[in-house]
């Protein structure tokens, strides 16, 4: 069963085509009724007739018996409002299918999708977290549409800064036995090693030459950089299981992994006549970037040193994910101020004849997170938060939140409910606030149980679900009928019915803060719902049912919904 906006538009379509052929009917929710066809202005002005007199014609002629009322209404749109008998045939429908209604994509693609891609060498921050939860979140609801998602979490294991943090190890006399480190070690190394290298030319002279050492497949250069790496990938598999993120191992790709490709890639640029050698340097001077000065901005290829830079790291994987990889989606989940960047690389690559017609690119960019006083949130000793600390204080807050609602749980539930709200709190705010908006992190308000916040959706889908267990049943009776008389019944059945208009607009917009907003409403809707309508204690047997029928199709709601956002809703708390 379609969600009621393609419902509307088949059957208005007809009319609208006996009027002029192919023209749309342009149906969106309304405020007014509960959607609006807006397409009879466009049309009336193209035939030069009164809209609303078209308007009305188009009225009498649209067969929505069974479906819809229509009525004309202001300068010539149609409101419609859904008939009470089909709102609750649809619910019924939507709340015994596992998808909930929602089809999967009519064109399937191949979806190259970086995220996370934090830089080896040094612990996971509170600046991956934004990258990590939202690109997994897409991962998600890409694969729930029936793409094929292949994750690049394109780490940060090749460069200068890796340079530095072997030549301080060797310094230290740990080459010996890489093995020996934690990543904990790791954090103090990568500032000792940062700031030797500010401070000593030498220093940093010697960490330059050692990624070129490296780069050329130098072997006690290799070892290091290889218990690094792996080490790495071991901490960040820990943070990413708290987090619930489904990044594999095997979904690594790091820098380095485009070595072997990337004298290919200065062949092909050499062929597509774009590289400029300057000063020493290959660069390209994509059209249309421009620095301060007004002088063409270049993406450098190749450095001065021969080293490989960032930039080219990334025109090779953009080939490799079209190339080998077959995708015909290329995105990037990357902080804003990556957005020049990536303009670049894709352009570049445009210019190389490396994007094909079919494939799309894009940069689904993102703001930080503040702290209280509006600037890049620290620690109070004004450190960047490392995230596995971030992680476990929500869990430890979640506790404390939970023992003073006194539910007196078990240790083991306690435990789980800790986690999965405490986790869940952190994964809200985020996905919540719109993607490009930068948002100020605030225990107290991701925590609450009331409002717009992680908790109060758990809650939400818990409470309806001790309903069920009150009855001695997992759900409503099979094929129960829904009758839709109430106002709070008919709200939350038209707000179920666009569950997969709210993910349809999520992914297309790459907004989880779309199906947050969604989300919200439903636990709105059914509080009203559950404040005015008896459900246990409903006037009759048959209304009871059909009410129950509602109850579940929410909780299955909120609760895919929510694992689309990749947050856990328990069965109780
Ligand atoms: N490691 C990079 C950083 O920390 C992010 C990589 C993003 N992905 C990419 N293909 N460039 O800034």
């Amino acid at each position: 069963m379609p969600d009621p906006a393609g419902a509307l538009r088949e059957r208005l379509q007809p009319a609208f085509d006996a009027v002029v052929p192919g023209s749309d009917p342009v149906v969106r929710p309304s405020d007014r009724a509960d959607y609006q066809a807006n397409g009879v202005m466009a049309i009336a002005k193209s035939l030069g007739r009164p809209p609303r007199e078209l308007a009305q014609q188009i009225a009498d002629a649209a067969d929505l018996a069974g479906l819809a009322s229509v009525e004309v209404a202001g300068p010539g749109f149609l409101n419609l409002t859904l008939d009470d008998a089909y709102l609750a045939t649809a619910v019924e429908v939507v709340g015994r299918d596992v998808r909930l209604g929602v089809a999967e994509a009519p064109e399937r693609h191949r979806v190259a999708l970086d995220y996370s891609s934090p830089g080896v060498g040094k612990e996971l921050h509170v600046g991956h977290l934004r990258g990590t939860v939202i690109g997994d979140s897409l991962a998600r609801l890409l694969r729930f549409f029936g793409h094929e998602v292949i994750p690049r979490n394109h780490l940060g294991d090749w460069g200068t800064p890796f340079g530095m943090l072997i030549e301080h190890l060797r310094d230290l006399g740990v080459d010996a036995s890489p093995e020996g480190f934690s990543v904990g070690d790791l954090d103090a190394f990568y500032k000792e090693a940062r700031s030797k290298f500010d401070a000593d030319e030498s220093f940093a002279e010697r960490s330059r030459q050692r990624v070129v050492a490296l780069q050329h497949g130098d072997e006690e250069a290799l070892t290091l950089w290889r218990a690094l790496v792996n080490e790495s990938i071991r901490h960040f598999d820990g943070v990413y299981r708290l987090l619930d993120i489904r990044l594999q191992p095997e979904d690594v790709a790091g820098e380095s992994a485009y070595n072997d490709q990337l004298d290919a890639v200065v062949a092909d640029l050499e062929r597509a006549g774009l590289l400029v050698e300057s000063d020493g340097a290959l660069c390209v001077f994509p059209e249309g970037f421009t620095n301060r000065e007004g002088d063409p901005l270049p993406i450098i290829v190749r450095k001065r040193d021969g080293g490989y830079g960032y930039a080219a790291t990334d025109l090779a994987a953009l080939r490799d994910r079209v190339d080998r990889l077959g995708c015909d989606r290329l995105y990037y989940v990357v902080g804003a101020p990556q957005s020049q960047h990536f303009e670049m690389v894709f352009r570049v690559a445009a210019a190389a004849g490396w994007v094909p017609e079919s494939v799309v690119t894009a940069h689904i960019a993102f703001g930080s997170i503040l702290g209280e006083d509006h600037k890049p949130l620290k620690t109070r000793e004004g450190e960047t938060p490392r995230l596995m600390d971030l992680l476990q204080e929500a869990v430890d807050r979640a506790g404390t939140a939970l023992d003073e609602r006194g539910a007196g749980y078990d240790e083991g539930e306690r435990a789980y409910l800790a986690e999965a709200i405490g986790i869940g709190s952190v994964k809200y705010a985020d996905l919540s606030t719109e993607r490009l908006r930068d948002y100020v992190f605030d225990w107290d308000r991701m925590l609450s149980f009331e409002g717009d916040t992680g908790p109060y959706l758990a809650y939400a889908h818990a409470r309806i679900r001790s309903i069920f267990r009150r009855l001695g049943r997992d759900g409503p009776q099979p094929g129960a009928a829904v009758t839709v008389t109430e106002p709070q019944e008919r709200a939350l059945a038209l707000a179920l019915l666009r569950f997969e208009e709210s993910l349809a607009g999520t992914l297309e917009h790459f907004a989880p803060h779309r199906l947050c907003g969604y989300l919200f409403g439903i636990a709105q809707a059914f509080s009203s719902f559950y404040e005015h309508c008896s459900v246990l204690r409903a006037p009759d047997e048959v209304t009871r049912e059909s009410r129950l029928v509602l109850c579940d199709a929410t909780a299955k709601t909120l609760s895919l919904g929510l694992s689309l956002l990749g947050i856990e809703a328990p069965e109780r708390m």
